[in-house]
């Protein structure tokens, strides 16, 4: 059985005012009824294919997740006591599991709208994971996003499954359109499948360090229950790298999935436009919203009534105590608020 391993760490500001330090975008209902993390455990329900998760999370939002995940059961819920980014995170979970099990490292707040191609994308990829390869999952570049990381396809190993010949995290602008002109190249979806014994190999082999800090937290960890507490200071001692750069830039056996499944990092408030239910003039309406005369808006509420009228391509989102407004297109723009804000205090 394979082991999903869920990733909360995030703090998601770009979905202000929406998404808070106490409320990150995964622990939100963006898309339906469900969180983002409920979302995503579901997609990993299936006793036939996958054992229980483990998650791992700051532990700020312990008793949230605990409660969205109550029917889930997880086998662990690992609490960092502050992020060192995905690296050490997945390292925890290797260490938490048996040496061969297959481990299926997700973030938690992405959409994947095809969850029969996921499955298949990891049935495809299974037999190299057996052998110690380390997989990802490539996704069909559009724009030269440089916020993801960049895969380049080498030879098929196996059916569905093709060797990378280079991964590239965060290129800049001018590297991300030549690689999308070039044409065999995948965005790195973020969501990798391997034995936990090879993700620890490799880390042993790149960052021997973190691993040895990784590894001492957990043996002075306080245990309760499902939750599981590194010692603080062990953790914290490990250099915080995402495994982008700590490890897939840098190992050999690494395979990629091309895979079709309707993913979205939901990276934006466009973004969010884009994965919702448009009605008649093109508007995503979520709450008490009330429009005459507007079209292709996201209008989104958490509480008070929002009336609009004569407006187009806008992006307006109310909360109790924050108002947001911007022209499609410029969701990008939300990072700036974001700072102008934290700048104010
Ligand atoms: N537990 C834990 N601890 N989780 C973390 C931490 C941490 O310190 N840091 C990040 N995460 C979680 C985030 O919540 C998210 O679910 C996931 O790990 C990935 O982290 P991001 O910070 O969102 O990474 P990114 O978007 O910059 O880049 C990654 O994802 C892209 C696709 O969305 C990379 O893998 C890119 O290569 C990839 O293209
Ligand atoms: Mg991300």
């Amino acid at each position: 059985l394979i082991t999903p391993v869920i990733l909360s760490g995030g703090s998601g500001t770009r979905l202000w005012p929406l998404s808070r330090s106490r409320k990150p975008k995964q622990l939100l209902a963006l898309t339906g009824e469900r969180t983002m993390l409920q979302m995503t455990a579901e997609r990993c329900a299936d006793r036939a294919r996958f054992g229980p998760s483990i998650i791992v999370t700051n532990a700020l939002h312990a008793a949230e997740i605990a409660a969205q995940l109550r029917h889930d059961r997880p086998a662990a819920i690992i609490l960092e006591p502050a992020g060192r980014n995905t690296a050490p995170a997945i390292a925890l979970a290797a260490l938490e599991s048996a040496p061969d099990a297959p481990l299926l490292v997700m973030p938690s707040d992405h959409v994947i709208e095809d969850v029969a191609a996921f499955h298949a994308a990891i049935a495809a990829a299974m037999p190299l994971v057996r052998d110690g390869w380390l997989v990802t999952f490539g996704i069909t570049p559009d724009t030269p996003e440089t916020g993801y990381g960049y895969i380049r396809r080498g030879a098929a190993i196996a059916p569905g499954v093709q060797k990378v010949d280079a991964f590239v995290e965060k290129p800049d602008l001018d590297r991300a359109r030549a690689y999308l002109a070039e044409g065999n190249y995948s965005w790195n979806g973020g969501i990798f499948l391997f034995r936990a014994d090879a993700y620890l190999a490799a880390l042993d082999r790149f960052e021997p360090e973190m691993l040895a800090a990784v590894r001492a937290s957990l043996a002075e960890a306080a245990r309760d229950g499902s939750m599981v507490i590194p010692a603080a200071e062990a953790f914290l001692s490990a250099r915080s790298e995402s495994i982008d750069y700590a490890v897939m830039e840098k190992a050999d056996r690494v395979a990629v999935v091309p895979v079709e499944m309707g993913w979205s990092d939901v990276g934006s408030w466009d973004a969010l436009h884009l994965l919702g239910l448009p009605d008649e003039q093109g508007n995503v309406v979520q709450g008490d919203v009330v429009s005459i005369d507007t079209s292709g808006c996201l209008i989104r509420s958490e509480g008070p009534v929002v009336t609009t009228a004569g407006i187009s391509d806008l992006i307006v989102v109310a909360t109790r105590d924050a108002v947001m407004i911007l022209p499609r297109g410029s969701s990008q723009e939300v990072k700036k608020i974001v700072e102008a804000l934290k700048a104010r205090g």
